[in-house]
């Protein structure tokens, strides 16, 4: 029996049942209305769901409650299952019931919806007989993302509510709908008429008042539960035919390797053919599966690690710098990008190039960029021209920095070029002003070192295309001080970018990993393995794009001024594989010459087999005689030799902690999120493995496989880079 509370009155302003936290009841004129108050996201923990189930139960049995309202207090109302419970035993009541239970009520059940109804959350509002959201409140069924599927009958209900194709949309992207899009797919029933903000009030109080008039409205009209299940799903009718078809055609090639998407597709599937309860069933087999995958791991693992890079004990409760306008110094392909970024974010930017032809150029790179927006319909053209109008100007003149709050330097990658921008911004900007290069590779020591203020200078190392690409690298040098870091994360906060924590060395977390990995997979090439075959197992493996492919989109000449750059220091035990050098001595560059290891012309992009040739010489001259290389030893190659480096790039402390590896290769560096980075992966195939790999691809080149002192320890010990983490 549920512990209802007693109410002195029938129609009353009184909390219903005994226990108020985390979900409390209130009736008012004959309305029970539900809250749920589990910060910070109101996950659905068995706390949220038993205290459902016990409202729900109260409420059945109070003939005077007329209508229910759902909603969540504070910031949203439910944002998901609570992730931190899957792996554990599940604890009744299950989430599905609780809803089965909320739509058998025999009281019309309103879920009031603000903020981010996700996953579970979403769920709950399905199960509700209508639904009402704030103007600003957004919906998403993201399970995909965390490698399972909407687990709580949403790919039962969903259909139900907005026909097969549009569900299968939402399940397979895990892509959020704002109030407008929800209402026309039939989602929710009514947009809240927009209310002013009230200074101090809770957030949630608009979803509460536009709850409570729905319940009125219902009860006037006398209106009985709608129950989403009662809707009658054509099946196999000419809406649904083919496009289940279609949609598995699209996962396999969108979202290859990966199980949910297709599992996502058979629970849908299962809501066409089969009768509610048992598509319900089905949902369950394929939902458990899921969570037993490996692949479920690896992306709770990226959730949870992408939340973890940002708290750093150094800067914790340590203010950022204001942050308003920005200088850019530099408008080549980063400067331009970085611009775009911060014109985006809505901070005032001035670029800063050599000379007025340079000047011109940059400006007109911006504004393609941002047309580009334009095109895509994420920017309008009048906030097109209030950006390149008010907000974003270009100039020669250094001097119109001395009023910046922070100034990146994306110049020339040579160290007597930074010294001379960093010798200037000294003398020119404000104090207090942050001075951060984007320097790949360079020493941020030695260019702090060229001011008189080296506490406030920091790397912020962007990627390619820096509008796009959701990694910061934020380098914390020797000097610098603990709030500059602070903004540095808050800047890419502002962003909407990850950032992780550096340590300065050649090219920090990222490319020093990328180095060691690049030189691995040259080694393959060496031993037998053609290019273009290292890129096919690698992409088979998860890769967005092979090693090779991804060379010649960055420029092969990039790399080729990094080698003839660390040439002078080369240890001679190194095997240095040349056949990219002679690539760039015939002047092919990758895409933007038209030729690299592959041809990219007119007729597309194929295999350039000139390299062939390369690599053979390449290989004569060394002695070597070319071996098979099976795909999963290129992959094994790849994987130990980046895990290798990482373990060294964590035991310097140039990253602080092993998730930091992952959160970077994940953002910067297509690693298959599904794998949940190299370190979750070291892990979950064992790290005696990884060392065992190593010791064996030592025989061959005991230079480049030395076992990391880190990863022998933690085998010895049987430890796991998760412990790390968890230290
Ligand atoms: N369970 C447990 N904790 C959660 C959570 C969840 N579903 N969602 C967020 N959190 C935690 C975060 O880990 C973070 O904790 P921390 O402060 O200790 O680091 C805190 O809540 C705040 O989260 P964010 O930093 O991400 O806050 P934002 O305001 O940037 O974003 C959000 C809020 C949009 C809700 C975002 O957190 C999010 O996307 N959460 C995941 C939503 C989701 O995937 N839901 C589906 C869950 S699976 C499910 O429902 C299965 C069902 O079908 C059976
Ligand atoms: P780029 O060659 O496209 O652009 C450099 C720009 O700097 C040019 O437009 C040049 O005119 C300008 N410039 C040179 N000296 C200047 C000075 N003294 N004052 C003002 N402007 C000056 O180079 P890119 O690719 O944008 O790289 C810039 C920096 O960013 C380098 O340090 C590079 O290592 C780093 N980086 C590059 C990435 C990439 O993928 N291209 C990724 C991450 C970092």
């Amino acid at each position: 029996m549920p512990r209802c509370g007693k109410r002195s009155r029938p129609v009353s302003n009184v909390v219903l049942n005994v226990e108020p936290d985390p979900v409390s009841t209130e009736v008012l004129d004959g309305i029970a209305i539900v809250a749920i108050a589990n910060p910070p996201v109101n996950a659905l923990s068995h706390a949220v769901r038993a205290g459902l189930d016990t409202a729900l139960a109260c409420i059945e049995q109070d003939d005077t409650i007329r209508a229910v309202v759902i909603y969540g207090r504070d910031r949203t109302f439910i944002a998901g299952a609570d992730i931190r419970e899957f792996g554990k035993p599940p604890q009744a009541p299950l989430l599905p019931d609780v809803i089965n239970r909320i739509e058998a009520c025999d009281k019309p059940v309103v879920a009031a919806l603000h903020g981010t109804a996700l996953g579970g959350g979403l769920e709950v509002a399905m199960g509700a007989h209508y639904r009402i959201a704030v103007p600003s409140a957004r919906f998403g069924l993201p399970e995909v993302t965390l490698g399972i599927l909407p687990g709580a009958g949403g790919t039962q209900r969903l259909p139900r509510l907005t026909g097969v194709r549009v569900a299968l949309d939402l399940i397979t992207s895990g892509r959020q709908v704002d109030a407008e899009e929800g209402l026309r797919m039939g989602l929710i029933d009514r947009i809240a008429a927009p209310t002013d903000p009230v200074e101090n009030a809770e957030p949630s109080a608009a979803a509460r008042a536009a709850g409570l008039d729905f319940a009125r409205d219902l009860i006037a009209a006398d209106a009985r539960p709608r129950r989403t299940r009662d809707i009658d799903l054509a099946d196999g009718s000419d809406e649904t035919s083919g496009v289940f078809a279609e949609f598995r055609a699209k996962m396999a090639s969108k979202s290859r390797g990966q199980l949910a998407p297709q599992n996502c597709i058979s629970a849908v599937e299962g809501a066409v053919n089969l009768p509610f309860a048992e598509g319900l069933s089905n949902e369950r087999i394929l939902f458990q599966e899921l969570m037993n995958s490996d692949q479920r791991g690896a992306l709770i693992h990226a959730f949870f690690a992408e939340r973890e890079v940002a708290k750093l004990p150094e800067i914790k409760g340590v203010s950022a710098r204001e942050l308003a306008r920005l200088g850019v110094i530099g408008g080549g392909t980063m400067g331009a990008g970085i611009a775009v970024a911060a014109l985006l974010a809505g901070l005032d930017v001035t670029l800063i190039e050599r000379d007025a032809g340079a000047v011109s150029r940059a400006q007109a790179s911006v504004a393609r960029i941002l047309q580009g927006s334009v095109k895509r319909g994420k920017l309008s053209e009048g906030a097109y021209n209030t950006l390149m109008a008010g907000s974003f100007r270009a100039s020669s003149d250094y001097g119109s920095l001395s009023a910046a709050d922070m100034v990146i330097e994306a110049v020339f990658e040579s160290m007597d070029v930074k010294k001379d921008v960093f010798t200037r911004l000294d003398a020119i900007c404000k104090p207090g002003t942050v001075l951060a290069t984007n320097t790949s590779y360079l020493d941020i020591n030695q260019i702090a070192a060229m001011t008189a203020r080296p506490e406030h200078v920091i790397g912020l190392h962007f990627f390619s295309p820096a509008h796009v690409m959701r990694l910061l690298e934020v380098v914390v040098a020797e000097k610098t001080a603990p709030e500059v870091t602070a903004t540095g994360f808050a800047l890419a906060k502002r962003l909407k970018k990850i950032a992780v924590r550096a340590g300065v060395c050649d090219g920090f977390i990222g490319n020093r990993i990328l180095s060691h990995y690049r030189k691995a997979v040259d080694g393959a090439v060496l031993a037998g393995a053609s290019p273009f075959a290292v890129d096919r197992a690698l992409v088979e493996f998860g890769l967005a794009m092979g090693p090779f492919a991804v060379s010649d989109l960055a420029g092969l000449d990039i790399g080729w001024a990094t080698r003839k750059r660390l040439a002078p220091t080369r240890d001679p035990r190194e095997t240095y594989a040349a056949f990219a050098d002679r690539l760039c001595e015939a002047g092919h560059f990758g895409r933007k010459t038209g030729m690299g290891f592959y041809i990219y012309d007119a007729d597309g992009t194929r295999p350039n087999d000139e390299v062939l040739d390369h690599v053979a010489r390449d290989r004569m001259a060394k002695g070597m005689t070319p071996r098979e290389i099976s795909d999963q030893d290129i992959v094994d190659r790849y994987m130990a030799a980046m895990v290798n480096e990482a373990a060294r790039v964590v035991e310097e402390g140039i990253a602080l902690r092993p998730l930091d590896v992952d959160v970077t290769l994940l953002n910067g560096y297509g690693f298959p999120r599904w794998r949940g980075g190299p370190m979750h992966y070291a892990d979950t195939v064992g790290l005696d493995k990884i060392l065992a790999d190593i010791e064996r691809f030592a025989r061959e080149d005991d230079f480049l496989w030395q076992p990391a002192p880190l990863l022998k320890r933690l085998v010895a010990e049987g430890k796991t880079f998760a412990d790390l983490n968890a230290a």
